[in-house]
């Protein structure tokens, strides 16, 4: 994982033998984290199939503009507005020159032609149709357009000449395509996040829970990915839309929350225990719906495992940041959490306003660490989710070896 971190490139393959480097490239970009949909030109098809590139890249490969199923799928708009990226390797002469007049004849070119996003081409030619007048002009063209023009590198060519026009290698090119986004402040890093409520089942119909709206835990998932993470989201049943580019893991019980985290613990950097779990669950849960027959009903409720508290006591422990919800003596009783769970941080918050904490947009916190407390002031849940990633990367750096 790495520079592409989170990132979606649409891999544009025109008609070159240098086609043949592009399945390579694909893994390239693929290690430094990128998300790639490969689309081809129909004269890229006659260098490399389409089947090799859609079982590298994990997408089906996108080839004609007017193909219903196609467009029904993922369209041309569609794709344009999904990539963060689009980069054109190998780029042929032909390409170049319809791309630089603003062409849009087939399906990559449109896709250009509708994307607000930066482009960058690997040209690979001839040397005499590199240096062509006409290929050159175009290039400028381009250049002035701000598309990013990435080699050619200099070598033998399958033509036999020795020269300018060779597409550089598939290494390069994905270093240099990392290289236009600026690296997030957790790029590499993998962050797991508890969120919302959890449900202790009574019964096929009855669960005891509580009001956690999933929006603290949700907004620091976008954040984190925001951040470049690999971010993974385990989440109680809520009611708001997952972040994208997010794996989003749905449990219903403390329980369940518990062993997703712990199948997620290798390689993780950062635990953030977002969840509000229930502290207890029913002794037994009944096979069938419970009557009511008796004007009482006890119920029996046995303590839920504390998930962060198992966490941090792991051997494979990741920086491990828990919450504390508290109605009073917000400051001692979030010391009291850190030490007891063996925290490296908890974010705490005074729930007793009611304009700020459990189902509002607003949060307001006191960061509580072992060497002293910080407080934020009141703000969007969304931009404090920013600050808090923020914080706690730069945590993680101080906890590196
Ligand atoms: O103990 P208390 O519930 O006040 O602590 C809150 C913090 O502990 C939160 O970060 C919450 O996600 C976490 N927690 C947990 N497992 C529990 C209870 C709380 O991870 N069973």
């Amino acid at each position: 994982m790495g520079s592409l971190s989170n990132k979606r490139v649409i891999l544009g393959v025109t008609g070159g033998i240098a086609a043949y480097k592009s399945a390579e490239l694909i893994r390239c970009l693929q290690g430094e984290g990128a998300e790639v949909r490969v689309v081809m030109t129909p004269a890229a098809t006659e260098f490399i199939t389409p089947l090799t590139l859609q079982a590298l890249s994990g997408n089906p490969v996108n080839l004609e503009l007017l193909d219903t199923a196609a467009e029904a799928a993922m369209g041309h708009i569609e794709l344009a507005r999904w990539a963060d990226l689009i980069l054109i390797a190998p780029a042929s002469a032909d390409f170049i020159a319809r791309l630089c007049h603003g062409e849009g004849n087939d399906l990559l070119s449109t896709v250009c032609l509708a994307s607000h996003s930066p482009i960058a081409i690997a040209p690979a030619m001839n040397k005499h149709m590199w240096e062509n007048n006409a290929t050159q002009n175009n290039l400028q063209q381009l250049r002035a357009q701000t598309v990013h023009i990435f080699g050619p590198a200099t070598g033998y060519q399958a033509c036999g000449d020795v020269g300018e026009g060779r597409m550089e290698d598939p290494t390069t090119l994905a270093r240099m395509t990392g290289s236009l986004f600026e690296k997030g402040l957790l790029s590499g890093k993998k962050v797991v996040i508890t969120a919302g409520p959890t449900r202790e089942a009574l019964d096929p119909v009855r669960y005891i829970s509580n009001h956690s709206s999933g929006k603290m835990g949700y907004a620091l998932a976008q954040a984190a990915m925001e951040a470049g993470a690999t971010t993974i989201l385990i989440s109680g049943p809520v009611q708001i839309a997952p972040p994208e580019r997010v794996k989003i893991i749905a449990v219903e019980s403390a329980e369940n929350m518990l062993s997703a985290a712990l199948d997620e613990l290798d390689g993780t950097d950062i635990f953030i225990a977002a969840a509000a779990v229930a502290d207890y669950r029913p002794a037994s849960v009944a096979e069938q719906k419970i009557k009511k027959n008796d004007d009482d009903m006890f119920i029996q409720l046995v303590k839920n495992p504390d998930i962060v508290a198992t966490i941090a006591a792991h051997p494979k422990r990741p920086l491990t940041i828990g919450f504390a919800a508290e109605t009073e003596n917000l400051e001692h009783y979030a010391k009291q959490k850190l030490q007891n769970k063996k925290l490296d941080l908890v974010i705490a918050n005074d729930v007793s306003d009611s304009t700020i904490g459990f189902n509002s947009d607003d949060n307001r916190v006191l960061l509580v660490e072992s060497g002293g407390s910080k407080k934020l002031p009141i703000m969007n849940k969304n931009l404090l989710a920013t600050r808090l990633i923020e914080h706690i990367a730069s945590l993680s750096k101080t906890s590196q070896p």
